[in-house]
């Protein structure tokens, strides 16, 4: 793929399809890409390790109640929640040994550099600012270091963008996101969003049929986001039914790595308009009434939301 091709918001790479997903294997067994190492590996006896809290970086004060963060926890692979180009999501359980206290967690690995195609690594690093031009320069010229650095900065940009959102979220709760545990390297972790009992994830949009009335609540709360995010100045660059979670009748957002700062970005109201478009195109496509679904309108209120003339 050429990088031109990803730097242009309104057409989509050829060969990739028309939302941004890869299969699913939800909860496949085994461990193709483990846990981040620690200095202590795993226990050879349960295949444990210590839990990585400690030398992390920790998600937005205060911490919910859920979430172990005492440091004897040990943090247990359960599986693979889905593989995909440029990371892959496993299930790993948090549990403080002895106790019953214990939590699910959903670890995103971005992919080692050299095994992963990124389509996002063009257009949206515009507008991206990095102030060593050492860096710039090693990712532009896309050396080893520039890769790695690469991905550690998709790692670091959704870390943000997930604390910020998560924030804005409890105080007008008109956002929904998981919450953001934790940032080492490549590796974040996030609040699971689904069943905890079976360890199955939350639906995507993509996978549900609602009824019309369900459907116009959904498309009610995405606009909420939507607004929610334009005000942060944020398109969320990559907005698809695939990256909707369903959970306990929430409509949540995942998946912000490319996440667009609308003002910088000098494609920023073309971000915003291809999110609107994808989106709005699967709400039309289940049913939902034009006079509901209006992508130009909700474009034009994103723009003045995000203070775009
Ligand atoms: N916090 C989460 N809770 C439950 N499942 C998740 C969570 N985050 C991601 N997933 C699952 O992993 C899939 C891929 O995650 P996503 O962030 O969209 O990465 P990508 O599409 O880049 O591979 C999602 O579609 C969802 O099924
Ligand atoms: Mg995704």
């Amino acid at each position: 793929m050429r990088d031109s091709d990803s730097a242009n918001p309104e057409r989509r790479p050829r060969g990739r399809r028309r939302f941004d997903d890869d299969e699913p294997h939800f909860l496949k067994r085994g461990r193709p890409n483990g846990p981040a190492p620690t200095d202590d590996g795993p226990d050879p006896e349960t295949d444990d390790t210590w839990s990585t809290w400690d030398d992390a970086l920790h998600g937005p004060q205060p911490h919910p109640h859920w979430l172990v963060t005492e440091l004897a926890a040990k943090d247990t692979e359960l599986g693979v929640l889905k593989t995909g180009k440029e990371a892959d999501v496993h299930l790993v359980r948090r549990g403080l040994p002895g106790t019953d206290r214990s939590c699910l967690l959903a670890a995103k690995r971005y992919r080692d550099p050299r095994h992963r195609l990124f389509h996002r690594d063009a257009g949206y690093l515009e507008g991206r600012r990095v102030r060593r031009s050492r860096e710039m320069r090693a990712m532009t010229g896309r050396t080893m270091f520039g890769r790695q650095m690469i991905a550690g900065q998709w790692a670091a940009a959704e870390f943000a963008a997930l604390s910020r959102l998560w924030e804005i979220g409890q105080r007008y709760g008109t956002v929904t996101v998981p919450y953001p545990v934790q940032l080492r390297g490549t590796e974040l972790m996030l609040e699971f969003l689904g069943d905890a009992e079976e360890g199955r994830a939350a639906p995507r949009l993509a996978e549900l049929r609602p009824s019309p009335t369900e459907l116009r609540g959904l498309w009610g709360q995405l606009v909420d986001a939507l607004v929610v995010l334009a005000r942060a100045g944020y398109a969320h660059g990559d907005l698809s039914p695939y990256n909707l979670l369903v959970c306990a009748d929430r409509l949540a957002l995942i998946d912000l790595p490319q996440v667009v700062d609308v003002v910088v970005n000098p494609q920023g109201r073309e971000f915003l308009a291809r999110d609107v478009r994808i989106v709005a195109t699967w709400f039309a496509a289940r049913g939902l009434p034009a006079d509901v679904v209006d992508p130009t309108a909700l474009t034009d209120m994103l723009c003045r939301e995000a203070g775009l003339a």
